[in-house]
């Protein structure tokens, strides 16, 4: 009488220990640990310590010289912020627009000959002093220049994180 065929006669996989079986299993598992693992740490230091590419200066054109008459001023929008210019004897100054207090638009006020914060009443002379109100620093200063009639203002500005 013939003895019936065991699983190792049907399946020759089956023959393989269960120890060799496990040990692959568990290294699938290792591998795959490590690589998620890592990665979930390589995102966690980039959000540690990010890469923040340098400043840039780069020259925007704002605009016919005419535009600002003598004694005035005026706030414009640009590609980089808003930016004050202002003419006092002669000299066009250039400033960001954004109020050293918190943040507002200053505005420049025919009357009162001054760049004006409305949200709580800060102002700034021609030079970017503050005057009045609460801010607690000067407006920063951008370089400007005048060629051909044309007004270019010089700004910092930080390109953005590409892939971030
Ligand atoms: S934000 Fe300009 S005075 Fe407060």
């Amino acid at each position: 009488m013939e003895e019936p065929l065991g699983d190792a006669a049907a399946n020759p996989a089956a023959d393989a220990s269960p120890g060799r079986r496990g040990f692959v299993a568990n290294l699938v598992m290792v591998v795959a640990g490590a690589l998620g693992f890592g990665g979930l740490a390589a995102r966690f230091l980039q959000y540690l310590y990010p890469v923040v590419p340098p400043e840039q200066v780069v020259e925007v054109p704002a605009g016919a010289r005419d535009a600002i008459s003598a004694g005035g001023g005026a706030v414009l929008t640009l590609p980089v912020g808003k930016i004050a210019l202002v003419e006092s004897k002669g000299e066009l100054r250039a400033f960001s627009a954004v109020c050293t207090h918190l943040g507002c638009i200053v505005r420049w006020e025919v009357g009162m000959e001054h760049l004006y914060c409305a949200c709580h009443g800060g102002m700034f002379d021609r030079d970017g002093q503050v005057v009045g109100g609460p801010p607690p620093r000067p407006l920063a200063r951008y370089p400007v220049e005048v060629r051909e009639g044309q007004v270019y203002v010089k700004v910092k500005v930080r390109p953005p994180v590409v892939g971030a």
